[in-house]
């Protein structure tokens, strides 16, 4: 592919200026005040794969667009459906960030902004290689569609009812996303399990007003301690989930994957580096990957309740809440843990306090099978663009669209990382890494060939 890859070379500095432009818009889809920013990112999109000679809608939802583009259409040749997000997370806190979220800024070689990598940068690599693609061959060698959805931060709730709805529309041989990460500097990486969530909101209430702790306290039951000690009882201090019923479906490791995860070159002090924990934490007999990518977990997200100003003030607050969520693997239930989990909290809620439980969204764990000739093509596309063929390992993040894929199209995912663990997703100084995003955008237009002359 001599000329494609000379496009490539030749437009390096064109691509991180689209990639730039495109951070540049705050697409924060928790947030109603970004409404008009979700907007602009999916017009932005609209506007660029149009300029390609690409067919393209903006596709209107109940909540935030969704942009569909297709390749001219090859008479014989697979589809491929391309799925990214353009929304992005909050930026908060945002006194952490060395240069603003939204204003692109370059460093040592990584582009700084929210959605650097998560998912603004990795899903760009595949617009920016049909583009090479479009401009130098005037075609594709496979059909390809791009599907990129603004609420997948939220749930991808009403991008599950758009697949449901246009099945036929959505049909394809292979789903691609790039939405995760290498497995370290140097090693890029195939994903082939994500473990699914399941979000909540507990909010408590206790008297009918927040009240002066010196005349009221010890005789009213405090909704922060409550909240404290509902969310202790959901845990023990090995980690181990205390809903009755929680591990019943996990999927056991095998000996085969258990071991294939002790050979990669994992270093745990370089890990432990990376946090900023002076030690790990998790459940008794297994190790750091496995509890990060196939065990189960609960996590406590957000705490609220009484005086959180300047200085002290002597409050019984009279409300307390907090939000969490458990992490899923395959073959656990969703629905399952959830009625589970209310008899459990109904239980550990004490008298004098009323309880609320608010239900986010929810995903199931997924892995998808390594045996396949599409996933032989993205080694292929891999090795080639990032000089180095992959490694195979899981994540424990989610994505919730890949088991409604499977569950909807009945199609796999390839789920070809371009990131780094390190790349602050969610958190402050989000990064991407430039060279990443250059050896992501050749090794996708590689990968269009290789899924067209699979084998
Ligand atoms: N890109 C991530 C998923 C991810 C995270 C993959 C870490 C691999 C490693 C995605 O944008 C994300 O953040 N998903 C949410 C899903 C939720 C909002 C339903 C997540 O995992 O918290
Ligand atoms: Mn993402
Ligand atoms: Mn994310």
């Amino acid at each position: 592919m001599p000329d494609i890859d000379a496009y490539l070379d030749a437009h390096r500095d064109q691509f991180e200026a689209d990639l730039c432009e495109l951070l540049r818009i705050p697409s924060v889809s928790a947030d109603s005040r970004h409404r008009g920013d979700i907007r602009r990112a999916a017009e932005w999109l609209v506007a660029k794969f149009r300029g390609l000679g690409l067919a393209c809608d903006l596709v209107e939802t109940a909540g935030h667009p969704i942009v569909l583009a297709d390749s001219p259409k090859i008479d014989g040749a697979p589809t491929v459906l391309v799925y990214g997000h353009y929304d992005v997370q909050p930026p908060d806190p945002l006194g952490e960030w060395i240069s603003p979220p939204f204003e692109p800024t370059v460093r040592d070689g990584n582009l700084y902004a929210r959605g650097a990598t998560d998912d603004k940068g990795q899903m760009l690599t595949h617009v920016l290689s049909v583009e090479a693609w479009m401009t130098t061959e005037g075609k594709l060698p496979v059909n390809v569609t791009l599907l990129i959805e603004g609420e997948e931060e939220v749930g991808s709730e009403n991008l599950d009812k758009f697949i449901e709805a246009n099945r036929a529309r959505l049909a394809c041989d292979v789903v691609v996303i790039s939405d995760t990460s290498q497995f370290a500097e140097g090693v890029p990486a195939i994903t082939y399990g994500l473990r699914g969530i399941a979000y909540y909101e507990l909010r408590l209430r206790g008297p009918k007003q927040d009240l002066h702790s010196g005349t009221f306290g010890g005789a009213v039951k405090n909704p922060a301690i409550a909240l404290a000690e509902m969310f202790a009882g959901l845990i023990d201090e090995n980690g181990r989930v205390q809903v009755p019923g929680f591990y019943d479906d996990v999927a056991a490791l095998s000996d085969a994957e258990r071991k294939q995860f002790a050979a990669l070159p994992f270093d745990e002090a370089a890990f432990r580096n990376q946090v900023g924990v002076a030690q790990t934490f998790g459940e008794a007999g297994f190790s750091t990957l496995e509890r990060r990518w196939v065990r189960p977990t609960f996590d406590v997200h957000g705490l609220t309740s009484g005086y959180q100003g300047e200085g002290a003030k002597t409050v019984l607050p009279a409300k307390a809440s907090g939000k969490f969520s458990f992490r899923l693997v395959p073959n656990q239930d969703p629905k399952k843990i959830a009625a589970a989990l209310k008899t459990k909290l109904a239980e550990l809620c004490p008298p004098g306090i009323e309880m609320e439980l608010v239900e986010f969204h929810g995903a199931p764990g997924v892995v998808v099978p390594l045996d396949s000739p599409f996933m032989a093509a993205a080694a292929r596309a891999i090795e080639h663009g990032f000089g180095r063929a992959p490694v195979y390992m899981r994540e424990g993040g989610s994505i919730p669209v890949v088991s409604t894929f499977r569950n909807l199209l009945g199609v796999d995912t390839l789920l070809l990382g371009w990131g780094r663990d390190d790349d602050n997703t969610h958190s402050p100084n989000e990064k991407f890494n430039l060279a990443d995003f250059h050896r992501g955008i050749r090794s996708s237009a590689r990968l269009w060939r290789e899924l067209a002359t699979r084998k």
